[in-house]
């Protein structure tokens, strides 16, 4: 369920639809005709990012601030430390629910590639194509996982003093303060890798001219930038009612994980 749907071309008298037309619900796209050597060549998009795909990002980056500047003030902020951290579980919990059953360009199936697929990107030799590259694609899944275990052992840390996790007194002391270890030693690779990503948006932006951000924020790139054989992701009222239901589920799982903390804590 959610996929693309099957690239949609219709040839008549020299007018060609290159680009997929329908993405659905809010879509600004507008298929727009391109008449083959003639001089209205009109400017079309295709839409690259769901909606819910662009919701996931912005909460992500808000609650991943949030978790940062909370536990660095410390104090009582370490509570909204805590929410800032559930609220990342369920986002990346999420985010690997829609990778297999989102629209196309966000589903990892379609954007996870071998060696050979990075390399010819690495070299040039690749179209461009909607979503991330397979260089990218690498820098997503390492977010994605550093996140995901840095929230996973927060709900088992401990301060020492008077905050822990949820499932900390569950694991004893021992563990508990292993885990936070983990936690800890984890804050500098994903601090490294948030670099290395804002760093490469710039670079994008600079040196190849690619506005990826607008595509983050409006879901939609100029199809001009790909190749004919391009198509827009499905981003109709069906897809986002669905991503409705899996965030309901998430929260519900996230919001049971939360509450196996021991009575009076
Ligand atoms: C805490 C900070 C951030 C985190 C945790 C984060 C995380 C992520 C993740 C997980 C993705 C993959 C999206 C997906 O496939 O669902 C992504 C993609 C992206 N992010 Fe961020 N991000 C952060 C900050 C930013 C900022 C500040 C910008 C822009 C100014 C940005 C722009 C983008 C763009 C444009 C993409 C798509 C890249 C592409 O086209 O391949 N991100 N980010
Ligand atoms: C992905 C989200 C999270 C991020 C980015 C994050 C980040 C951090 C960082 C960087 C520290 C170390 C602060 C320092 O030593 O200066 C820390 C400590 C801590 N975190 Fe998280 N955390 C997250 C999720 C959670 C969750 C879900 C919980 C618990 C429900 C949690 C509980 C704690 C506790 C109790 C500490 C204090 C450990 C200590 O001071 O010994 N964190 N967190």
């Amino acid at each position: 369920m959610g996929a693309g749907h099957p690239r949609r071309e219709d040839r008549t008298a020299g007018l060609s639809l290159p680009h997929r037309f329908d993405a659905g619900v809010g879509n600004g796209t507008i298929g727009l005709l391109r008449v083959d050597g003639a001089s209205m060549p009109t400017p079309s998009k295709i839409r690259v990012w769901d909606l819910p795909t662009r919701i996931f990002h912005w909460l992500l980056v808000a609650c991943v601030v949030g978790a940062f500047v909370t536990i660095k003030v410390g104090g009582l902020w370490t509570e909204y430390h805590m929410l800032f951290g559930y609220a990342v579980l369920g986002l990346i919990l999420f985010r690997i629910v829609w990778g297999f059953v989102g629209s196309s360009h966000a589903r990892f199936f379609r954007f996870v590639r071998g060696p050979g697929a990075i390399l010819a990107y690495l070299k040039g030799t690749m179209p461009r194509t909607p979503g991330h590259n397979p260089l990218g694609a690498l820098s997503v899944l390492a977010m994605i996982l550093l996140l995901g275990c840095q929230a996973v052992t927060g709900l088992f840390a401990n301060d020492d003093i008077f905050t822990e996790g949820p499932l900390a007194s569950r694991v004893g002391k021992e563990l508990s303060d292993r885990l936070t270890g983990l936690h800890k030693l984890d804050e500098w690779p994903i601090l490294i890798l948030l670099g290395l990503h804002v760093a490469a948006i710039i670079w994008y932006r600079l040196a190849k001219k690619q506005k990826l951000t607008s595509a983050m924020v409006t879901g939609d790139a100029p199809a001009s930038e790909f190749g004919p054989e391009t198509d827009s992701a499905r981003d109709t009222a069906g897809t986002r009612l669905l991503a409705l239901v899996i965030a309901a589920i998430v929260a519900a799982v996230v919001y049971g994980i939360v509450s196996l903390r021991p009575a009076g804590f």
